[in-house]
């Protein structure tokens, strides 16, 4: 990743000097399902081995810099001598400060065309210089280089006597390892197994992130806060007396506690920050835009939490870092977001290390992996925020009204006798002295929700809404009979999870797109048909059927009052 794209055009003179290279030890973890075109070749000298990532840099493909960059412990820029600093150099090289990439080589090639000449070798390497530094880059490296001829390249140039650094291979074998700075950090091991072959042994297995340990050491488990003494490291090839970063070991401990995968072990003296509320960078990977309020998957380490985004702040402008106001990002976008996950989960600052501070999202529904983020640092408010307590609960709102208080979630297309069937149930229910409430979309619509339209954003910030106003009446003893096309699973889901067990009754009003268009009670059908709606459910924006609704209704087949009595002997009984 990270070449120029120019230097693909003109192909790879001096065979495999453009690529940004990953130091021994960091061979990455592809996710599932990501078509990222990265290719990984590896080599080595007598004095270390490499990976190379070598990513497509043009704009478009800045989820191929990411992925490139993201394991990557050192980027090799190729600019020509000819040329100079490129926008896509200034892009490129924002993107490895963003993704924590500390090691930078500009390897100024084509030397021959601008005659060997020190002083313009000088001016490329000083602005560049110049502009990384203020982006918080610090160890660069300018090599003048003829690739197609290997002029310092593997060996120091006889044409260039006046450049005294290291040739481009030499720089790779000496510059700094990324295990050796981690391993000078706090310890920090994510659980990634428990080991239990036997009634007898316990061992928790990973990776050390940051740190060494040694037996007799004390540490913390995250988030619980208990602490144990380690026992062993255990290795395949026996036990250690310590062990450092980016070693894979198993502890064991002397007291039994209860661990788990995903935990993270850490040193007690400074153990990481725990937190559930987070200020975040994200790169977009994804088809689809990223949905503001949608709970997507967030693997970090060996954890997998639900993670909604909250409002994003700003999208960043990759060629001069400028901040863009914005509501969403598209694939190749980077922006900073606030996170708010479902529970607490420790983590380091991404700049402080990339495996207990990176983490990717991922698509519930396709398994995707939808972007990767950089946790930046805890909201304040994380902490400062606390639910109160209450005296009066649902518990005795339920008993003073004798009966208990549910959500009643009708999902379909538009036309599908959602509001119809909402409203006959209600009334029934009503006739019983039960209380219920009817919330309804297009009521909604017109107050709480009357900033939203269709778009796929505006529908899942609407369904947010809706969720949250059918939780709190619940919560107040009511009865809600919500009828919202809600066309996509996943908010379904989220609204279903802002319930306990049985709360939430999914009813899926299931007709025919035919049915629901031929009967087309508001006309909107054949507006959407003329093109003068957009997005309209069914025509040109998805309805994604529920797999496993609580009941499942077809008011095309049924009599509405045989709908009706069927729905009401299903919900009655479950509300005594
Ligand atoms: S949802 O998709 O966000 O759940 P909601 O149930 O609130 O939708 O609103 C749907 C109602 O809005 C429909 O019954 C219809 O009357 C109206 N409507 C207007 N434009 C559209 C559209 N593009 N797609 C679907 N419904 C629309």
């Amino acid at each position: 990743m990270a070449l120029e794209a120019d230097s693909k055009r003109h192909g790879t003179r001096g065979g495999g000097i453009d690529y940004s290279l990953a130091l021994d030890g960091l061979a990455a973890e592809r996710e599932q399902k990501i078509t990222i075109d990265v290719a990984y070749r590896h080599f080595a000298t007598p004095r270390r081995r490499f990976i190379v990532a070598d990513a497509p840099g043009h704009e478009q493909y800045t989820r191929n810099m990411v992925t490139g960059a993201s394991t990557a412990q050192l980027a090799v820029l190729l600019v020509d001598a000819s040329r100079g600093l490129l926008p896509q150099t200034h892009r490129h090289t924002n993107v490895l400060s963003l993704l924590g990439v500390r090691e930078v080589v500009l390897a100024v090639n084509k030397m021959d065309l601008v005659g060997f000449d020190a002083a313009r070798f000088e001016a490329i390497a000083s602005a560049y210089r110049a502009f990384a530094t203020k982006l918080g880059l610090e160890r660069i490296a300018a090599i003048p280089v003829c690739a197609v001829d290997g002029d310092n390249v593997v060996r120091r140039s006889e044409r260039m006597r006046w450049y005294d650094g290291p040739a481009l291979l030499e720089h790779l074998e000496s510059v700094p390892l990324d295990e050796d700075r981690l391993a000078l950090q706090p310890f920090r091991m994510p659980v990634q197994w428990v080991i239990r072959p036997d009634a007898t042994f316990r061992g928790y297995a990973g990776t050390i992130a940051a740190g060494r340990v040694a037996p007799g050491d004390r540490v913390r488990v995250l988030p619980s806060g208990r602490e144990a003494t380690v026992e062993r490291i255990v290795t395949a090839a026996g036990d250690l007396a310590e062990a450092a970063a980016n070693r894979s070991v198993a502890l064991t401990f002397t007291e039994a506690l209860d661990i788990s995968r995903g935990d993270l072990l850490c040193a007690p003296q400074s153990p990481a920050e725990v937190a559930h509320q987070f200020s975040a960078d994200l790169v977009w990977l994804g088809d689809e835009p990223l949905l503001r309020g949608r709970d997507y998957l967030m693997k970090i380490g060996a954890r997998t939490v639900s993670a909604t985004v909250l409002p994003l702040r700003h999208k960043v402008n990759v060629e001069t870092l400028e901040k863009l106001a914005a509501e969403t990002l598209a694939m190749n976008e980077i922006g900073s977001c606030e996170l708010e996950l479902d529970r607490p989960m420790a983590f380091d600052p991404y700049g402080v290390n990339r495996d207990t501070g990176g983490f990717i999202l991922i698509d519930r529904l396709t398994n995707d992996t939808v972007a990767a983020g950089m946790l930046r640092f805890a909201l304040r408010r994380s902490a400062n925020v606390r639910r109160q307590a209450v005296t009066v609960d649902r518990n005795a709102r339920a008993r003073l009204n004798a009966h208990r208080s549910a959500a009643i979630w009708l999902t379909g297309l538009s036309g599908a006798g959602k509001s119809t069937l909402a409203n006959r149930l209600e009334a029934r229910l009503h006739a019983l002295g039960l209380r219920t409430y009817l919330l309804d979309g297009d009521n909604l619509r017109h107050g709480l929700n009357k900033d939203l339209g269709f778009t796929p954003a505006d529908r899942v910030e609407n369904i947010r809404r809706a969720g949250e106003v059918t939780r709190l009446m619940v919560d107040a003893g009511v009865i809600v009979i919500a009828a919202f096309i809600s066309p996509y699973a996943a908010e379904r889901r989220m609204v279903r999870a802002l319930f306990a067990p049985g709360e939430f009754i999914e009813v899926f009003v299931d007709v025919p797109l035919e049915v629901a268009e031929s009967r087309d009670p508001k006309g909107l059908y054949a507006k959407a048909r003329r093109g003068e709606i957009r997005n309209f459910t069914g025509i040109d924006s998805p309805y994604e059927r529920p797999d496993s609704p609580d009941f499942v209704i077809d008011t095309g087949a049924l009599a509405l009052d045989e709908a009706e009595r069927r729905l009401f002997e299903f919900v009655e009984p479950r509300l005594k």
